[in-house]
């Protein structure tokens, strides 16, 4: 069965293809979409090549029409979303008929996490769902290991130490946080399995184009798995079911990859309250377990700079768009911040505006989704706004001077290089 919807798909020519490609899929796969690429996201903010891919999809848009932009290429079914409500068709339809786990995803996430959900379909992908929303307490703003994960993170934020603070002092104390929340108090110094993790994620990168390191991926599994049966009741691996069905050590590669990401949004954060010195003090002064205004303030950059560069959906079924059959198998590419930055939405698309944020995490537009949403939406993102409004927080409190060497001003850059950033205290 087909569903009617308004906006219709429309082929464009091998010229505008091309453009796109050039111009919006190139870069982005060049920065690495699933570990960046330093050296190329750099550049990247130099020429400011994220703003000007999005740039090119509104005047794409503004010529062809709103409905997804089927690209013109050989012997493949792909469309480029550009508007909202098509976006937020995919997304409310996912997993079915429209998976998650693509062709390129799954081609991608093979390098270190096969069974992870995200790469699964079908009654796995339903199994593999209800563990991670169960060990991750989707839904809740507090996680039961809540008092646990803020007593790591804040035991690891009162350990950093200097004047000032840059991504080589930050990062490694992020790990440290990762490796405790995730795999517990006996992890905390296994820097060897970050380091594994990053390599078999750099291969990934590179999708079907690199072969896999087997034997590196089991390695490093067979690390997570003498956690994951020895399980710290505090961490989130010790709230997986054991049920073998579900895969539960299959899940964890995913939750310490994705945890990079909230370090850098967690960075970013601290670097736009660094620049800000009134925002500064309100998140500083915010109180209670929940930390509303800090809370708003990584949604905020998360927004700004999404760590999902583009969030892809395979069709498992035809589907109609507008009038137009859009056949099985057809990826639909959706520009994160091409819709989170959208200028015909709003003035501000380019401030940082946490205020804009409601008490429920709820983004007025719907076409801001940082964590996704949907069935698919991220069963993550409640303890990713604990954990990163905490370390927001536990900085803030620990140096409340701080602030950006470089401060970033409005219009806020396309592509942000968290690794050159630099905050400094004393004056
Ligand atoms: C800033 C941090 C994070 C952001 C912005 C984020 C965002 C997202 C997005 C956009 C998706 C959808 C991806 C897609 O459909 O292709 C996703 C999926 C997912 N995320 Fe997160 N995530 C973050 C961190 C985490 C963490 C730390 C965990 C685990 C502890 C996690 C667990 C998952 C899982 C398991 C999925 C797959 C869900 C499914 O396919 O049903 N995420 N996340």
């Amino acid at each position: 069965m087909v569903t009617r919807v308004r906006s219709a798909a429309v082929r464009i020519g091998v010229v505008d293809t091309l453009r796109c490609a050039i111009g919006v899929l190139v870069p982005m796969l060049a920065q690495g979409v699933i570990r960046r690429r330093p050296r190329i996201v750099r550049l990247a903010q130099r020429f400011d090549l994220d703003r000007r891919g999005a740039e090119l999809l509104h005047r794409l848009r503004y010529r062809h029409g709103s409905g997804p932009l089927r690209l013109a290429v050989p012997g493949r079914s792909v469309a480029v979303v550009l508007d909202a409500a098509d976006a937020e068709r995919l997304l409310t339809g996912s997993p079915d008929p429209f998976a998650p786990a693509t062709t390129e995803k799954v081609a991608a996430l093979r390098h270190f996490q096969p069974h992870g959900v995200l790469a699964s379909r079908g009654p796995a992908r339903a199994v593999r769902r209800a563990a991670n929303e169960r060990a991750l307490d989707a839904g809740r703003a507090m996680h039961h290991a809540a008092d646990a994960i803020v007593t790591k993170i804040r035991d690891e934020v009162a350990a950093l130490d200097g004047d000032a603070l840059d991504w080589p002092c930050f990062a490694p104390t992020f790990d440290r946080i990762i490796r405790r929340v995730v795999l517990g108090d006996a992890a905390r110094g296994d820097t060897d399995l970050t380091s594994e993790l990053n390599h078999l994620r750099s291969a990934a990168n590179w999708a079907y184009l690199r072969p896999r390191d087997e034997r590196r991926r089991a390695r490093f599994q067979n690390r997570v798995d003498g956690y994951v049966a020895r399980a710290d009741p505090e961490s989130l691996a010790g709230a997986l079911p054991r049920d073998p069905a579900s895969d539960p050590a299959g899940q964890v590669p995913h939750w310490l990859f994705a945890f990079d990401a909230a370090g850098i949004t967690a960075f970013r954060a601290l670097a736009l309250l660094g620049s800000d010195p009134a925002r500064r003090a309100r998140a500083a002064a915010d109180a209670g377990p929940l930390l509303p205004y800090v809370r708003a303030c990584v949604l905020d950059t998360v927004r700004l700079w999404p760590t999902t560069l583009v969030v892809l959906r395979e069709s498992t079924r035809d589907t109609d768009w507008g009038g137009t059959l859009l056949r099985r198998g057809t990826t639909f590419v959706i520009p994160s911040a091409f819709h989170h930055r959208d200028p015909t939405a709003t003035p501000h698309a380019d401030e940082f505006v946490p205020e804009e944020w409601t008490g429920a995490d709820v983004h007025p537009r719907r076409s801001v989704f940082p964590f996704s949403a949907g069935p698919a939406v991220c069963p993550g993102r409640d303890v990713v706004l604990l954990t990163v409004s905490t370390v927001v927080s536990a900085v803030l409190r620990r140096f409340p001077d701080l602030r950006a060497v470089d401060p970033l001003r409005p219009p806020l850059p396309g592509t942000l290089d968290h690794t050159s950033l630099r905050m400094v205290w004393h004056g």
